[in-house]
């Protein structure tokens, strides 16, 4: 007995780590697990909206029929994925960590252990987000931010930077906050509102996240 306030709505959601490819046994990764993202899909979902959740490498799974999942590895396999579909998407949600950068060349074979030291060159991954910020017309536009220190003021700072309806901050500073964990805590920042919410489960969190977006896009 869910309600069913975002049937005939499409929610494209971002989730899980990136791996970029060193060589073809090793790349450059980080520590997200896909929780964050695919309870956001299960929620939304939950609630009559479409969904379409692009996951980088994630032990996560969805049997949910009204989730069309779209496994990807590396950050430009992600843009080209997301773009596919954002065009008509009601609203987006970028809870992924994508790779900043990634190797400049790919190796063709395992790199040899020679040297001492080993320098690999990296090149800046496209920002999925931000030029979903550039591309948007219709769209009600979610983004994370995973920060360490001066947390509030670098969310506010992506929320303009990236043309953001909301952002939602997470710190690696709050215990239970983050990667990996099954809890979260996070603040939802807008450009007037900042508002707090406790350490819960990450389905809990999704619940807190589809409130709010509901309560800004429903009238
Ligand atoms: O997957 P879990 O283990 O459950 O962990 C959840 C989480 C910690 C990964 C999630 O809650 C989270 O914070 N996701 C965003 C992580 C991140 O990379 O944040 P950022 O501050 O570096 O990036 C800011 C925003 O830009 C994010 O919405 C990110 O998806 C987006 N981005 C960043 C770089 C890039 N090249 N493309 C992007 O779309």
């Amino acid at each position: 007995n869910y309600s069913q306030n975002l049937k005939g709505k499409t929610v494209l959601i971002t989730a899980g780590p990136t791996y970029e490819a060193i060589d073809p046994v090793r790349y450059i990764g980080n520590h997200s697990s896909g929780k964050m993202g695919f309870s956001l899909a299960e929620e939304a979902a939950k609630r009559g909206a479409k969904v379409i959740l692009v996951s980088g490498p994630s032990s996560q799974k969805t049997s949910n029929p009204e989730i069309a999942l779209h496994r990807v590895t590396s950050a430009k396999e992600m843009f080209d994925e997301v773009f596919k579909h954002y065009e008509n998407v009601d609203i987006a949600i970028a809870s992924a960590a994508v790779a900043d950068y990634a190797p400049k060349e790919v190796a063709s074979e395992k790199i040899k252990k020679n040297d001492d030291t080993l320098v690999i060159e990296l090149v800046k991954n496209p920002d999925i987000l931000k030029t979903m910020g550039e591309r948007k017309h219709r769209q009600f536009l979610v983004g994370f931010a995973l920060e360490t220190q001066n947390e509030e003021e670098n969310a506010k700072g992506k929320l303009e930077k990236k043309n953001l309806d909301m952002i939602v901050l997470n710190s690696l500073r709050d215990e239970g906050a983050g990667f990996k964990n099954d809890t979260n805590k996070i603040h939802i920042i807008t450009m007037h509102e900042n508002r707090e919410f406790a350490l819960k489960s990450k389905d809990d969190v999704a619940k807190d996240i589809m409130n709010f977006i509901e309560e800004k896009t429903l009238k």
